[in-house]
């Protein structure tokens, strides 16, 4: 049986990626971010990498929870944070550890998955929010297609609009989108509160 790479085309260049994440994109906004949070609470980062995002995350004291596609990725990973908590699948298959989150983050990894896989994992998303529980995920503001900088394979934006609108349909409220320090477009929603 052949087994289709999930990573869309990461793990056979796992080692080019890490020689060439620029590691000061990302950290400081997930950071600041991550103080909208249940201080201390559980985050997942769905396609984690080798943790450049998860490794502040986990400095800040929440509870780590990383599911990456490619084994390269994931074997990095947990040599890193041993004590962190990691999966090796899609993000698209997992069941996210059986369990809810008080945030969920998605670093340079919604734009790689087709366009029904977006949605997809959008919706998984956030229904494995806690009520109150934010969201964070990067993609252009346009919707757009390009090659991917690593793999050369298609990568697509669905744009603002319509991620607001997938957002929205889910029953989650965008807080807001905007550009980081290396020009990411990233959004961020949260899950509502239940009412008494
Ligand atoms: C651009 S890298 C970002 C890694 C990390 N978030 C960071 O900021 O350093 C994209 C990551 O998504 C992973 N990935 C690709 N497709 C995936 C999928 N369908 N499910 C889970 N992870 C996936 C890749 O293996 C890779 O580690």
């Amino acid at each position: 049986m052949i087994l289709r790479d999930k990573s869309n085309g990461y793990d056979d260049l796992a080692e080019v990626f890490m020689r060439m994440r620029n590691t000061r994109i990302g950290p400081s906004t997930v950071l600041e971010w991550s103080q909208t949070l249940v201080p201390h609470g559980s985050i997942l980062e769905l396609g984690c990498g080798n943790g450049v995002i998860s490794q502040v995350l986990i400095e800040a004291g929440f509870s780590l929870y990383g599911i990456d596609a490619s084994p390269k990725m994931v074997r990095a990973f947990r040599e890193q944070f041993p004590d962190a908590q990691a999966e090796c699948a899609a993000a698209e298959d997992s069941n996210f550890f059986d369990r809810t989150f008080d945030g969920i983050v998605a670093w340079g990894l919604m734009f790689l998955l087709q366009d029904d896989v977006q949605r997809l994992v959008i919706a998984k998303a956030a229904k494995a929010l806690e009520p109150g529980g934010q969201l964070l995920f990067t993609s252009p503001r346009d919707a757009i297609t390009w090659q991917d900088s690593i793999t050369g394979r298609e990568s697509r934006s669905l744009g603002a609009k319509t991620y607001r609108q997938l957002l929205e349909a889910q029953g989650l409220i965008v807080t807001e989108d905007r550009l980081d320090e290396g020009d990411n477009y990233y959004y961020t929603a949260s899950k509502p509160k239940a009412v008494l």
